[in-house]
């Protein structure tokens, strides 16, 4: 078969999209507190034959900025956030096919809360889960958890990697045909129930997990860190990267160093899917896609950016003059390390200003991710050509307006796609795991490699 492009909405349980403009967008539909809102978009997302629908998450408003929360409630810059894990169920119920994936903290959950809630999740949508890994970004997020500050940036993933032996501990527990069900003899076999009892350096967890195995034998690993670290966590845990990738010619070379570090990992690069984020604008003519881009355009303000910047980084960038450069130690300091050596890496600065953060990054706009905008035709030569590279194996379809975006790549940009042989024109089967082309984990295997391990 055909390599086909992986395709995931990028969806937020808030009022905007990750673009903070679009709620001002005159054709968003601002419902985003009822399911109906999501339900409308899952649908629209499955007639598209579209594999996943994913939520971002944060567990704080992003308050750095001023220090207060008065600029991005004022502008709605991400002013609601609801528990995603919940809309999860409710666009679960409105579909049969569409993969539904969410973002839960490593730094701020406890690894048997998020694999019984996945776990449990991933039976009742019949194995259409995914887990988006993050390890949180800010202080604002410590403080709602009672805790002092952030933790250090290498540390949250020693402790990710650690959360992940115990989830993936718990998700291995029921050997896939644990279950007996026999009424006149026994319910499951319990030599095929393995308690994980782990004691490490972050986490005790005993078990018995108390969840048996979903069709998909657990739900899909996303993450998307950039930074080396990161790199390192993703290549050996995820199934599917959401990167940021600042132009073709950097795509081509970070994608194919990322596949050869799962390699080295050990692990099948085949088998892990690498999507960088875009927004698509597009129109029945050239006209009409640049007519709407400037629509689009026109919704972001400013403070857009400075509250976003500031969520991500961890740092209040109102109190720093706009071309002040930042010392090494404030830089040192900053959260998200792959966005902060993307703003060196392309401002050629060592010490880049606030205006250098604003104008590289381009968050808050859509100058943030790569932007495919014309007719049909001529933004699926775009998506081709970064395809085939390879600079990558599908796209995050960022929204630029709710639910016109993804209307719009569902109606236009999906049939063109399909017509090229580059995407689906049918689900595959029945769960995520089938519809990406990734193979189904048995327990069994696990316990194999965990005791060659030792
Ligand atoms: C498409 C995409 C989606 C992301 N979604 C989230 C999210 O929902 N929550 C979060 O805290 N971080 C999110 N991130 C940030 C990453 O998970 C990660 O924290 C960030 O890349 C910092 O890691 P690094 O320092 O290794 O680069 C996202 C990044 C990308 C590219």
């Amino acid at each position: 078969m055909n390599r086909m492009m992986t395709l995931v909405a990028f969806l937020q349980a808030q009022n905007c999209s990750n673009l903070p403009g679009s709620w001002r967008h005159p054709s968003t539909m601002l419902d985003f507190t009822t399911p109906e809102y999501y339900q409308r978009i899952a649908r629209t997302l499955e007639d598209g034959k579209i594999q996943l629908a994913f939520f971002d998450d944060r567990l704080a408003l992003p308050d750095l900025y001023t220090g207060h929360h008065a600029e991005a409630i004022g502008a709605g810059v991400r002013a609601v956030k609801m528990d995603p894990s919940t809309i999860l169920m409710a666009m679960g119920m409105a579909t049969q096919k569409l993969g539904l994936g969410t973002t839960y903290s490593t730094t701020y959950y406890e690894p048997y809360h998020v694999a019984r809630v996945f776990a449990t999740m991933d039976l009742m949508l019949k194995g259409r889960v995914a887990w988006n890994i993050v390890t949180s970004l800010n202080s604002a997020e410590a403080l709602n958890f009672g805790q002092a500050s952030h933790m250090e940036h290498d540390a949250r993933y020693d402790r990710a990697d650690e959360f992940m032996e115990v989830v993936m501990g718990h998700w291995n527990t029921w050997e896939d045909d644990a279950l007996i069900l026999d009424k006149a003899g026994q319910f499951a076999d319990p030599a095929k129930v393995h308690r994980l009892d782990h004691v490490g350096a972050n986490f005790k967890s005993r078990g018995p997990f108390s969840v048996p195995r979903s069709p998909q034998g657990h739900p899909v690993l996303i993450q998307a860190g950039q930074s080396g670290r990161g790199q390192a966590f993703a290549a050996h845990w995820a199934e599917l990267v959401f990167v940021i990738y600042h132009n073709l010619e950097a795509g081509k070379q970070q994608y194919a160093a990322f596949k050869n570090a799962v390699a080295a990992a050990g692990r099948d690069p085949s088998q892990v899917h690498i999507a960088p984020a875009c927004y698509v604008i597009v129109g029945g003519s050239e006209d009409e896609a640049q007519a709407k881009r400037a629509i689009i355009e026109e919704s972001a303000r400013p403070v857009d950016a400075l509250v976003l910047i500031s969520e991500v980084l961890n740092y209040d960038f109102g109190a720093k003059g706009y071309d002040e450069p930042f010392s090494d130690e404030e830089l040192a300091g900053f959260s998200w390390h792959g966005f902060r050596e993307r703003v060196v890496q392309f401002s050629g600065k060592k010490n880049p200003t606030v205006r250098d953060f604003v104008e590289v990054s381009g968050r808050g706009t859509i100058a943030e991710h790569m932007v495919f905008c014309g007719t049909p035709k001529s933004v699926a030569d775009q998506m081709e050509e970064w395809f085939v590279a390879p600079a990558c194996d599908g796209f995050v379809l960022a929204a630029t307006h709710m639910p016109g975006s993804y209307e719009d790549a569902v109606r236009l940009v999906v049939p063109e796609l399909q017509r090229r042989g580059l995407f689906q024109r049918e689900y595959r089967g029945n769960t995520l795991r089938e519809n990406l082309g990734l193979d189904i984990p048995r327990a069994t295997d696990w316990h194999q490699k965990r005791k060659a391990a030792q």
